[in-house]
């Protein structure tokens, strides 16, 4: 990753203005690599189907897609940028808990594959299938069981309900409906209950080929998997040292022993997000102005909160000082440009900070540009540094942007 002197971040404002992302791309298609490696060393058959969701920006996107990978959206506005990108449909599993028959309607006669959430919507699935007889429609099945984490999760159907069962013998009375997939996604990001994950796919697995004769291609252990983070980020979101290497062991490996001297294996798919575009892409912005509210040093900034998504934690921060007055600051907070209270990106900053120096937080590539309002300020561009070459990936947006939408 590019060093982020003063002197640089100045360079960039110049072209960019005073607040903006730094993207890796190399950092993320490296992440990339790792994560699908170290699943393949336990079970060859492994592939990625990218978490649009996590991060959209269109080139990461096709890093994905020229690598082989999948991607992985939830809805109509992610299926288009998928498109737009060139992916095939046949690369594309569409999940989400809500998806409107139109465009699902669209995607399917076009050989793309939707995992079902719900039985209303395999019913859905059903009606498309039986008004295009002459097309086949690759189906797959959202899966919800217990991995002993202590959460319901909402998403899929529950494995031990008679809706479950019954999904699997309408496919079998309907011709031109193929169960493509298994699908399971837990929030939970801690490695421990990957085993469990795997376990949990595999019995479902097991009775769908043994009961129906079914044997679907891919089975889906969803996200939850965390990247690569500084010690100050993992300590503060109390986990352990870990690697990829500990969420594939756990899981991975439960694949390799069931399916060993098995014929016809089925591909194990994850869906990354966080664990591949977090540490890819670092948010710039500058002090703006630093004020004594009864003892209390507020610095404020020209960037958000919003911007890094990060909140009730300190993220990795560096301060990049300009050559000025500064303050030796005890537990200051720093603040973003909204009007909302509790706008902070920083709390308890201690140490020297002066007005016009630049602030660099790392680890924003996650849930951060996708989800930034344009509130107060329209959102700042992106540009990617990596492999030596500099390259704008989304201009800043004007106030045109967003009017566009608005009848004046
Ligand atoms: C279905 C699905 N897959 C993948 C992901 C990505 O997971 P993560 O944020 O843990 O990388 C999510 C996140 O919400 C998801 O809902």
């Amino acid at each position: 990753m590019i060093d982020l002197s003063f002197e640089k971040i100045k360079e960039l404002s110049k072209e960019y203005g005073d607040s903006f992302y730094v993207l890796d791309s190399d950092v993320f298609k490296d992440n990339c690599e790792k994560l699908l490696d170290s699943f393949k060393q336990y079970y060859e058959k492994t592939n990625l189907a990218y978490s649009y969701k996590t991060n959209y920006i269109p080139k990461l996107v096709k890093i994905i897609n020229d690598n082989g990978g999948f991607a992985e959206v939830v809805s109509g506005m992610e299926l288009c940028i998928a498109e737009r990108t060139g992916v095939r449909p046949k690369m594309i599993f569409w999940n989400g808990p809500v998806k409107s028959k139109k465009e699902a309607e669209r995607f399917l006669i076009s050989g793309g594959t939707i995992n079902v959430d719900s039985y209303s919507e395999f019913l859905t699935v059903c009606e498309i299938a039986k008004k295009h007889k002459n097309d086949i429609i690759n189906i797959g099945v959202r899966c919800n069981y217990d991995i002993g984490d202590g959460v319901i999760s909402r998403f899929g159907l529950d494995v031990e309900k008679d809706e479950f069962n019954k999904i699997f013998e309408m496919i079998l009375s309907i011709d031109n409906i193929e169960l493509k997939s298994l699908q399971a996604h837990f929030a939970n990001r801690n490695y421990k209950y990957w085993n469990e994950k795997a376990k949990g796919m595999i019995s479902v697995y097991d009775k769908i080929v043994a009961t129906y004769g079914l044997r679907p291609s891919f089975l889906d252990l969803g996200g939850g998997i965390s990247g690569d983070m500084p010690d100050s980020l993992r300590e503060q979101l109390k986990l352990d040292r870990f690697s990829f290497d500990d969420y594939a062991g756990r899981a991975a490996t439960v694949f390799s022993e069931y399916f060993r001297d098995k014929k016809d294996i089925p591909w194990l798919i994850i869906e990354p997000g966080t664990a591949v575009a977090a540490n890819c892409m670092r948010y710039v912005c500058k002090v703006e102005t630093i004020k004594d509210i009864r003892g209390k040093i507020i610095i404020t900034t020209n960037g958000s909160q919003k911007n890094i998504s990060m909140s009730g934690i300190n993220p990795p921060m560096q301060v990049v000082g300009c050559e000025g007055e500064k303050l030796n600051c005890e537990k200051a907070d720093i603040a973003g440009y909204t009007c909302i209270e509790s706008d902070y990106l920083y709390k308890n900053y201690c140490g020297k900070i002066g007005v016009g120096d630049y602030l660099v937080f790392g680890s924003c590539g996650s849930y951060s540009v996708v989800m930034k309002p344009p509130f107060i300020f329209p959102n700042v561009p992106v540009i990617d540094i990596s492999s030596g070459k500099t390259e704008l990936i989304k201009r800043a947006e004007k106030y045109e942007d967003i009017f566009t939408t608005y009848n004046f």
